[in-house]
């Protein structure tokens, strides 16, 4: 296959950026769009020029490390899909692709197609942890969770922090990534002591990163590799409500 990239090329937060033109002339339809990215770069490093900077670790989908926007949508055509398992018999022969960074003021550009993704980790550090002695763990498993909670928290658990909500949204908001991390531990047994202070003092780090306000868009949802659902936004907002009218 042979494909045309437009990469955003960006050398560090402060430079001025733009589009530059690549063809990649030799893609085997069975490479993922990062081993296609490092072919590319194998090509520049070999003509002595920079690669393109980009973030991955796992690359089997669970790391959350990699991500970038494909022809304008977050990991890419596919759904529930990161990038780094996007592979390239999903695009034509020919094909033209522009690969950008994810876009979001709390997100700003590091290199190329890396951002700095630090604001979730101020976020998970406001709150997303349980405090409370638990036990070890046959203590555990004396405690018992039902069915339906312990599935619904397993699918919020199941966010990789990836940020392609954020990159996706128009308002660029952090509300499906916090209200998947407010509602994992909210819907334990474990996590309801902390359960209003928690959801307070997250929301108000997210606010603080200047991320943008949720207006139930879904865009975050529809390109959710995890596909989170827009519910743990509704319960992160009710946590949120009950301990601002506690007081709390
Ligand atoms: S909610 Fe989905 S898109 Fe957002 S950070 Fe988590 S896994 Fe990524
Ligand atoms: S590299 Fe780990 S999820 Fe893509």
């Amino acid at each position: 296959m042979r494909i045309t990239l437009h990469v955003w090329r960006q050398p560090n937060a402060t430079a001025p950026g733009k589009m530059v033109k690549y063809e990649v002339p030799n893609v085997n339809p069975e490479m993922s769009f990062l081993e296609m990215l490092d072919v590319l770069n194998e090509d520049l490093i070999a003509k002595g020029e920079d690669p393109v900077a980009f973030d991955h670790d796992c690359r089997e989908g669970i790391c959350g490390m990699c991500g970038a926007m494909v022809n304008g949508v977050a990991h890419g055509p596919l759904p529930a899909t990161t990038l780094c398992q996007l592979h390239m018999r999903h695009f034509k022969d020919g094909d033209t692709l522009y690969v950008e960074p994810w876009r979001a003021r709390a997100f700003p550009v590091i290199k190329d197609l890396v951002v700095d993704r630090s604001p979730f980790d101020r976020i998970i550090a406001a709150g997303g942890y349980i405090s409370a002695s638990t036990g070890s763990a046959p203590d555990g498993n004396t405690l018992l969770v039902s069915k339906d909670s312990s599935d619904r928290a397993m699918d919020a658990a199941a966010c990789i922090g990836c940020g392609a909500c954020v990159a996706m949204c128009p308002n660029a908001s952090a509300a499906l990534f916090t209200g998947a991390k407010i509602s994992h531990l909210g819907l334990l047994p474990q996590g309801q002591p902390e359960r209003d202070t928690r959801a307070k003092a997250m929301v108000a780090q997210a606010n603080a990163e200047m991320f943008g306000s949720c207006t139930n868009i879904g865009e975050c949802e529809a390109v959710c590799p995890k596909e989170i659902k827009l519910d743990v936004i509704a319960r992160m907002n009710r946590d949120f409500i009950r301990s601002s009218l506690a007081g709390r």
